[in-house]
Protein backbone atom coordinates (compact mmCIF):
# COMPACT_ATOMS: atom_id res chain seq x y z
CA UNK A 1 0.00 0.00 0.00
CA UNK A 2 2.98 2.23 -0.13
CA UNK A 3 3.68 2.88 3.32
CA UNK A 4 6.57 1.03 4.96
CA UNK A 5 4.11 -0.52 7.62
CA UNK A 6 1.71 -1.87 4.92
CA UNK A 7 5.08 -3.35 2.93
CA UNK A 8 6.82 -5.22 5.63
CA UNK A 9 6.74 -9.17 5.02
CA UNK A 10 5.31 -10.23 8.63
CA UNK A 11 2.77 -7.40 7.91
CA UNK A 12 2.40 -9.35 5.11
CA UNK A 13 1.80 -12.47 6.16
CA UNK A 14 -0.20 -10.93 9.01
CA UNK A 15 -2.90 -9.76 6.97
CA UNK A 16 -2.88 -12.34 4.33
CA UNK A 17 -4.07 -14.62 6.88
CA UNK A 18 -6.47 -12.27 8.56
CA UNK A 19 -8.43 -11.75 4.87
CA UNK A 20 -8.56 -15.77 4.83
CA UNK A 21 -9.92 -16.02 8.11
CA UNK A 22 -12.43 -13.31 7.81
CA UNK A 23 -13.78 -15.40 4.88
CA UNK A 24 -13.41 -18.88 6.87
CA UNK A 25 -14.81 -18.42 9.88
CA UNK A 26 -18.08 -17.02 8.19
CA UNK A 27 -20.34 -19.61 7.00
CA UNK A 28 -24.08 -18.60 7.04
CA UNK A 29 -26.26 -20.92 6.01
CA UNK A 30 -28.24 -18.08 4.30
CA UNK A 31 -27.13 -16.91 1.14
CA UNK A 32 -27.85 -13.34 1.29
CA UNK A 33 -25.83 -13.06 4.64
CA UNK A 34 -22.90 -14.43 2.44
CA UNK A 35 -23.30 -12.02 -0.10
CA UNK A 36 -23.77 -9.05 2.05
CA UNK A 37 -20.83 -10.07 4.38
CA UNK A 38 -18.80 -10.31 1.43
CA UNK A 39 -19.66 -7.25 -0.10
CA UNK A 40 -18.35 -5.56 3.30
CA UNK A 41 -14.98 -7.65 3.21
CA UNK A 42 -14.38 -7.48 -0.61
CA UNK A 43 -14.45 -3.37 -0.27
CA UNK A 44 -11.20 -3.64 1.39
CA UNK A 45 -9.98 -2.01 4.32
CA UNK A 46 -7.20 -1.42 6.40
CA UNK A 47 -7.31 -4.10 8.67
CA UNK A 48 -5.76 -2.22 11.44
CA UNK A 49 -7.16 -3.46 14.37
CA UNK A 50 -6.60 -7.35 13.86
CA UNK A 51 -3.04 -6.31 12.64
CA UNK A 52 -2.85 -4.83 16.17
CA UNK A 53 -4.19 -7.73 18.30
CA UNK A 54 -1.91 -9.81 16.00
CA UNK A 55 1.62 -7.75 16.54
CA UNK A 56 0.82 -7.10 20.39
CA UNK A 57 0.50 -11.09 21.50
CA UNK A 58 3.25 -12.20 19.11
CA UNK A 59 5.63 -9.02 20.51
CA UNK A 60 4.85 -10.46 23.80
CA UNK A 61 6.03 -13.96 23.11
CA UNK A 62 2.79 -15.45 21.14
CA UNK A 63 4.80 -18.18 19.16
CA UNK A 64 3.75 -18.64 15.17
CA UNK A 65 1.76 -21.54 16.13
CA UNK A 66 -0.75 -20.26 18.82
CA UNK A 67 -1.08 -17.36 16.38
CA UNK A 68 -2.61 -19.54 13.71
CA UNK A 69 -4.44 -21.60 15.71
CA UNK A 70 -5.69 -19.62 18.73
CA UNK A 71 -5.30 -15.96 18.42
CA UNK A 72 -5.78 -15.08 14.07
CA UNK A 73 -9.79 -16.01 15.25
CA UNK A 74 -9.94 -13.77 18.27
CA UNK A 75 -8.45 -11.06 15.24
CA UNK A 76 -11.08 -11.53 12.86
CA UNK A 77 -13.42 -11.19 15.40
CA UNK A 78 -12.62 -7.68 16.21
CA UNK A 79 -12.47 -7.10 12.59
CA UNK A 80 -16.10 -8.78 12.21
CA UNK A 81 -17.59 -6.47 15.22
CA UNK A 82 -15.50 -3.70 13.30
CA UNK A 83 -17.36 -4.67 9.98
CA UNK A 84 -20.59 -4.96 12.03
CA UNK A 85 -20.35 -1.30 13.67
CA UNK A 86 -20.14 -0.08 10.06
CA UNK A 87 -22.89 -1.82 8.58
CA UNK A 88 -25.17 -0.04 11.13
CA UNK A 89 -23.41 3.06 10.85
CA UNK A 90 -24.06 3.93 7.57
CA UNK A 91 -28.05 2.67 8.34
CA UNK A 92 -27.74 5.05 11.03
CA UNK A 93 -26.13 7.72 9.10
CA UNK A 94 -27.75 7.01 5.56
CA UNK A 95 -24.47 6.98 4.05
CA UNK A 96 -24.84 6.62 0.38
CA UNK A 97 -20.88 5.27 -0.05
CA UNK A 98 -18.78 3.00 2.11
CA UNK A 99 -14.31 2.24 0.96
CA UNK A 100 -15.42 4.01 -2.50
CA UNK A 101 -18.73 2.17 -3.42
CA UNK A 102 -22.25 2.07 -2.59
CA UNK A 103 -22.74 1.15 1.59
CA UNK A 104 -24.35 -2.06 1.50
CA UNK A 105 -27.84 -1.04 2.87
CA UNK A 106 -27.83 1.00 -0.93
CA UNK A 107 -27.45 -2.88 -2.46
CA UNK A 108 -28.62 -4.96 0.04
CA UNK A 109 -31.69 -3.00 2.11
CA UNK A 110 -31.25 -1.87 5.09
CA UNK A 111 -33.09 -5.09 6.76
CA UNK A 112 -30.29 -7.16 5.48
CA UNK A 113 -27.12 -4.04 6.36
CA UNK A 114 -28.28 -4.21 9.60
CA UNK A 115 -28.85 -8.37 10.58
CA UNK A 116 -25.60 -9.05 8.64
CA UNK A 117 -24.15 -6.96 10.89
CA UNK A 118 -25.98 -8.70 13.82
CA UNK A 119 -24.90 -11.88 12.55
CA UNK A 120 -21.12 -10.69 12.25
CA UNK A 121 -21.34 -9.49 15.76
CA UNK A 122 -22.68 -13.04 17.35
CA UNK A 123 -20.04 -14.49 14.54
CA UNK A 124 -17.23 -12.83 17.10
CA UNK A 125 -18.66 -13.91 20.47
CA UNK A 126 -18.96 -17.09 19.38
CA UNK A 127 -15.16 -17.19 18.32
CA UNK A 128 -14.09 -15.33 21.59
CA UNK A 129 -16.24 -18.11 23.94
CA UNK A 130 -14.52 -20.76 21.71
CA UNK A 131 -10.82 -19.33 21.37
CA UNK A 132 -10.63 -16.96 23.91
CA UNK A 133 -11.69 -16.61 27.78
CA UNK A 134 -14.13 -14.84 30.02
CA UNK A 135 -12.09 -12.07 30.27
CA UNK A 136 -11.29 -11.25 26.73
CA UNK A 137 -15.29 -11.58 26.02
CA UNK A 138 -15.15 -8.95 28.87
CA UNK A 139 -12.99 -6.27 27.18
CA UNK A 140 -14.92 -7.20 23.74
CA UNK A 141 -18.04 -6.53 25.02
CA UNK A 142 -17.06 -3.44 27.03
CA UNK A 143 -15.35 -1.79 23.84
CA UNK A 144 -18.88 -2.80 22.12
CA UNK A 145 -20.86 -0.95 24.72
CA UNK A 146 -18.81 2.00 24.88
CA UNK A 147 -19.00 2.22 20.85
CA UNK A 148 -23.05 1.91 20.94
CA UNK A 149 -22.89 5.17 23.68
CA UNK A 150 -20.41 6.57 21.58
CA UNK A 151 -23.20 6.40 18.50
CA UNK A 152 -25.75 7.08 20.83
CA UNK A 153 -23.96 10.58 21.83
CA UNK A 154 -23.03 11.41 18.56
CA UNK A 155 -27.07 11.08 16.89
CA UNK A 156 -28.35 12.76 19.88
CA UNK A 157 -26.14 15.79 19.01
CA UNK A 158 -26.43 15.51 15.65
CA UNK A 159 -27.09 19.05 14.21
CA UNK A 160 -25.57 20.53 17.08
CA UNK A 161 -22.34 22.97 18.11
CA UNK A 162 -20.87 20.43 20.50
CA UNK A 163 -17.97 21.24 22.56
CA UNK A 164 -14.23 19.10 22.93
CA UNK A 165 -15.33 17.08 25.82
CA UNK A 166 -18.33 15.91 24.05
CA UNK A 167 -15.94 15.55 20.56
CA UNK A 168 -13.81 12.96 23.07
CA UNK A 169 -16.58 11.15 24.48
CA UNK A 170 -18.27 10.65 21.86
CA UNK A 171 -14.39 9.53 19.98
CA UNK A 172 -13.88 7.40 22.65
CA UNK A 173 -16.33 5.72 22.32
CA UNK A 174 -16.96 5.31 18.49
CA UNK A 175 -13.81 4.62 17.57
CA UNK A 176 -11.05 4.96 20.44
CA UNK A 177 -12.69 1.57 22.35
CA UNK A 178 -12.16 -1.21 19.51
CA UNK A 179 -8.88 0.00 18.83
CA UNK A 180 -8.05 -0.33 22.70
CA UNK A 181 -9.76 -3.52 22.78
CA UNK A 182 -8.09 -5.24 20.32
CA UNK A 183 -4.43 -4.27 21.82
CA UNK A 184 -5.87 -5.58 24.89
CA UNK A 185 -6.78 -8.48 23.74
CA UNK A 186 -3.15 -9.14 22.30
CA UNK A 187 -1.50 -8.81 26.09
CA UNK A 188 -4.68 -11.66 27.39
CA UNK A 189 -3.91 -13.61 24.59
CA UNK A 190 0.02 -13.67 25.25
CA UNK A 191 -0.55 -14.47 28.61
CA UNK A 192 0.48 -11.23 30.09
CA UNK A 193 -2.47 -10.31 31.36
CA UNK A 194 -1.09 -7.63 34.06
CA UNK A 195 -0.40 -6.18 30.58
CA UNK A 196 -4.12 -5.85 29.53
CA UNK A 197 -4.41 -1.72 30.74
CA UNK A 198 -1.29 -0.58 29.55
CA UNK A 199 -2.12 -1.98 26.08
CA UNK A 200 -5.66 -0.69 26.64
CA UNK A 201 -4.42 2.98 26.74
CA UNK A 202 -2.26 2.25 23.94
CA UNK A 203 -5.14 1.35 21.82
CA UNK A 204 -7.28 4.26 23.09
CA UNK A 205 -4.23 6.39 22.10
CA UNK A 206 -4.20 5.15 18.94
CA UNK A 207 -7.97 4.94 17.85
CA UNK A 208 -8.44 8.90 19.13
CA UNK A 209 -5.60 9.65 17.03
CA UNK A 210 -6.88 7.73 13.91
CA UNK A 211 -9.99 9.24 14.44
CA UNK A 212 -8.73 12.82 14.78
CA UNK A 213 -7.01 12.29 11.20
CA UNK A 214 -10.13 10.59 9.93
CA UNK A 215 -12.24 14.06 10.64
CA UNK A 216 -9.49 15.55 9.19
CA UNK A 217 -9.21 13.72 5.47
CA UNK A 218 -13.03 14.49 5.96
CA UNK A 219 -12.39 18.52 5.07
CA UNK A 220 -9.36 18.01 3.06
CA UNK A 221 -8.68 14.05 1.65
CA UNK A 222 -8.44 13.11 -1.54
CA UNK A 223 -12.42 11.86 -2.35
CA UNK A 224 -10.65 9.02 -4.22
CA UNK A 225 -8.21 7.46 -1.85
CA UNK A 226 -10.57 8.44 1.84
CA UNK A 227 -13.49 6.59 -0.32
CA UNK A 228 -16.05 9.27 0.24
CA UNK A 229 -16.88 12.86 -0.35
CA UNK A 230 -15.50 16.01 1.53
CA UNK A 231 -17.01 17.24 4.18
CA UNK A 232 -19.59 14.75 4.57
CA UNK A 233 -19.79 15.03 8.25
CA UNK A 234 -20.67 18.58 8.22
CA UNK A 235 -23.31 17.92 5.98
CA UNK A 236 -24.64 14.78 7.84
CA UNK A 237 -24.90 17.72 10.75
CA UNK A 238 -21.23 16.52 12.96
CA UNK A 239 -19.11 19.33 14.52
CA UNK A 240 -15.71 17.34 14.74
CA UNK A 241 -12.40 18.63 15.58
CA UNK A 242 -11.08 20.44 12.43
CA UNK A 243 -14.20 22.58 13.36
CA UNK A 244 -14.11 22.70 16.64
CA UNK A 245 -10.29 23.72 16.41
CA UNK A 246 -11.11 26.93 14.53
CA UNK A 247 -14.34 28.33 15.94
CA UNK A 248 -12.73 31.14 17.48
CA UNK A 249 -12.75 32.33 13.46
CA UNK A 250 -16.00 31.56 12.46
CA UNK A 251 -19.38 33.36 12.96
CA UNK A 252 -21.69 31.25 15.38
CA UNK A 253 -24.95 31.69 13.49
CA UNK A 254 -22.93 30.14 9.99
CA UNK A 255 -21.83 27.69 12.12
CA UNK A 256 -24.96 26.75 13.78
CA UNK A 257 -26.72 26.96 10.32
CA UNK A 258 -24.98 25.02 8.66
CA UNK A 259 -25.03 21.91 11.32
CA UNK A 260 -28.57 22.48 11.81
CA UNK A 261 -29.44 22.75 7.70
CA UNK A 262 -26.25 21.93 5.76
CA UNK A 263 -26.63 25.56 4.09
CA UNK A 264 -23.33 26.55 3.72
CA UNK A 265 -21.52 23.76 4.41
CA UNK A 266 -18.92 23.99 1.28
CA UNK A 267 -17.95 27.10 2.00
CA UNK A 268 -17.98 26.61 5.83
CA UNK A 269 -15.25 23.86 5.00
CA UNK A 270 -12.97 26.02 2.71
CA UNK A 271 -12.56 28.05 5.63
CA UNK A 272 -11.82 25.63 7.92
CA UNK A 273 -9.45 24.93 5.61
CA UNK A 274 -8.23 28.24 5.66
CA UNK A 275 -8.42 28.78 9.00
CA UNK A 276 -5.99 26.15 9.93
CA UNK A 277 -8.15 23.70 10.96
CA UNK A 278 -7.15 20.56 9.27
CA UNK A 279 -3.13 20.91 10.40
CA UNK A 280 -4.49 21.73 14.20
CA UNK A 281 -6.40 18.24 13.73
CA UNK A 282 -3.48 16.12 12.77
CA UNK A 283 -1.07 18.36 15.63
CA UNK A 284 -3.80 17.23 18.06
CA UNK A 285 -3.77 13.79 16.50
CA UNK A 286 0.14 13.73 17.01
CA UNK A 287 0.21 14.36 20.77
CA UNK A 288 -2.13 11.03 21.18
CA UNK A 289 0.57 9.19 19.21
CA UNK A 290 3.59 10.69 21.81
CA UNK A 291 1.33 9.65 23.92
CA UNK A 292 0.79 6.09 22.19
CA UNK A 293 4.56 5.86 21.79
CA UNK A 294 5.72 6.42 25.45
CA UNK A 295 3.20 3.54 26.34
CA UNK A 296 5.11 1.36 24.14
CA UNK A 297 8.46 2.25 24.92
CA UNK A 298 7.94 2.09 28.46
CA UNK A 299 6.12 -1.87 27.84
CA UNK A 300 8.74 -5.04 27.78
CA UNK A 301 7.32 -5.22 23.83
CA UNK A 302 10.33 -5.61 21.77
CA UNK A 303 11.64 -6.78 18.25
CA UNK A 304 10.57 -6.46 14.88
CA UNK A 305 6.68 -6.05 16.35
CA UNK A 306 7.45 -2.83 18.82
CA UNK A 307 9.17 -1.70 15.31
CA UNK A 308 6.01 -2.26 13.52
CA UNK A 309 4.09 -0.96 16.51
CA UNK A 310 5.81 2.08 15.95
CA UNK A 311 5.62 2.73 12.19
CA UNK A 312 1.45 1.68 12.62
CA UNK A 313 1.74 4.81 14.83
CA UNK A 314 3.27 6.86 12.30
CA UNK A 315 1.11 5.68 9.61
CA UNK A 316 -2.38 6.89 11.64
CA UNK A 317 -1.20 10.77 11.40
CA UNK A 318 0.50 10.42 7.91
CA UNK A 319 -2.27 8.47 5.86
CA UNK A 320 -4.10 9.73 3.33
CA UNK A 321 -6.98 7.24 3.08
C1 LIG B 1 -18.10 5.24 12.05
O1 LIG B 1 -18.04 6.55 12.46
C2 LIG B 1 -18.69 4.39 13.13
C3 LIG B 1 -18.02 3.73 14.08
C4 LIG B 1 -16.54 3.80 14.12
C5 LIG B 1 -18.67 2.91 15.15
C6 LIG B 1 -20.08 2.46 14.93
C7 LIG B 1 -20.62 1.74 16.15
C8 LIG B 1 -21.85 1.20 16.28
C9 LIG B 1 -22.84 1.25 15.17
C10 LIG B 1 -22.23 0.53 17.57
C11 LIG B 1 -21.69 -0.88 17.72
C12 LIG B 1 -22.43 -1.86 16.94
C13 LIG B 1 -22.06 -3.17 16.69
C14 LIG B 1 -22.98 -4.09 15.98
C15 LIG B 1 -20.78 -3.74 17.09
P1 LIG B 1 -18.22 7.76 11.45
O2 LIG B 1 -19.65 7.82 11.02
O3 LIG B 1 -17.64 8.95 12.09
O4 LIG B 1 -17.25 7.35 10.27
P2 LIG B 1 -17.54 7.15 8.74
O5 LIG B 1 -17.33 8.49 8.14
O6 LIG B 1 -16.50 6.18 8.30
O7 LIG B 1 -18.92 6.64 8.59
MG1 LIG C 1 -20.71 7.18 9.42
Amino acid sequence: MGFPFFDHPLTLELLRQTERGLREFLDPSVAAVLEAGNYAFDAGGKRLRPLLLLLVARGLGASDGELRERILPLAVGIEYIHTASLLHDDVVDEAETRRGRAAAHRVFGNGVAVLTGDYMYASALYLYSVYGSAEAIAVVSEAVKRMAEGQVLELKRVGELIDEETYFAVVDGKTSALFAAAAAVGALAAGAAELKDLFWDFGLRLGRAFQLVDDALDYAGNPTEVGKPVGQDLREGKATYPLLSVLDGLDPEEVKRALLTGEGADRLVNLVRKLGGVVKTKERARLELEAARRILEKSPLKGEERELLLSLVDFVVERTY
